[in-house]
């Protein structure tokens, strides 16, 4: 445990919660149904932060699993990272990443070759932390918000995740 926060599988009645600290935090927002989907799908990797002092939930992490063909034949199957977010009075106490941390080994489990995001050009702190955990910047994809800001395209492969080195 994480100084009194518990970092745990999100239940489908905290998704109101999720969603109200996505728009509080987050540009990128969803309709409720995309959240279904997700813990519908990949809950083993769709995780709160909650303090036990208040039962508050404080941050979030999901993914789900995509498969692309890649060069020749071969599918390769990658943990998406859809989105992340830790409360602004909560930030900075290392919750990001412990949940990011969590989630990764989670979805390890459905047996992916490469943790796989985006993320905008000028969140530097995400960037910082992304990197901090070995994610490499694969390519820039212009315009990719809707805003027309530029996101990195950032990858790691599972081999190379090594939590217990962090
Ligand atoms: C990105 C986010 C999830 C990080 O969570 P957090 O709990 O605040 O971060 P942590 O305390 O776990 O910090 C982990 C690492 O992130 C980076 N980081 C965190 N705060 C930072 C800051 N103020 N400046 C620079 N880097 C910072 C550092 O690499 C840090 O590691 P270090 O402490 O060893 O330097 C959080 O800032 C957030 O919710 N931001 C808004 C939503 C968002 O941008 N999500 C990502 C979308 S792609």
């Amino acid at each position: 445990m994480l100084n009194g926060i518990s970092i745990r599988r999100c239940t489908r009645d905290e998704l109101g919660i999720v969603m109200s600290i996505n728009e509080k935090t987050l540009p990128e927002n969803y309709p409720q149904f995309f959240y279904e989907s997700i813990i519908e799908r990949f809950p083993e990797s769709f995780l709160v932060a909650e303090d036990l002092q208040t039962n508050q939930i404080v941050g979030y992490v999901m993914f789900r699993i995509e498969r692309n063909l890649e060069s020749g034949l071969k599918f390769i199957k990658k943990g998406h990272l859809v989105s992340i977010a830790v409360l602004k009075e909560y930030q900075g106490r290392k919750i990001g990443e412990n949940m990011l941390i969590e989630g990764m080994k989670q979805v390890k489990n459905y047996g992916i070759d490469f943790y796989v995001l985006e993320v905008r050009l000028s969140n530097t702190i995400a960037i910082s932390l992304y990197k901090k955990l070995k994610f490499i910047i694969e390519k820039t994809i212009p315009e990719y918000y809707r805003d027309g800001e530029d996101a990195y395209y950032m990858t790691l492969k599972v081999s190379n995740f090594e939590p217990d080195g962090i």
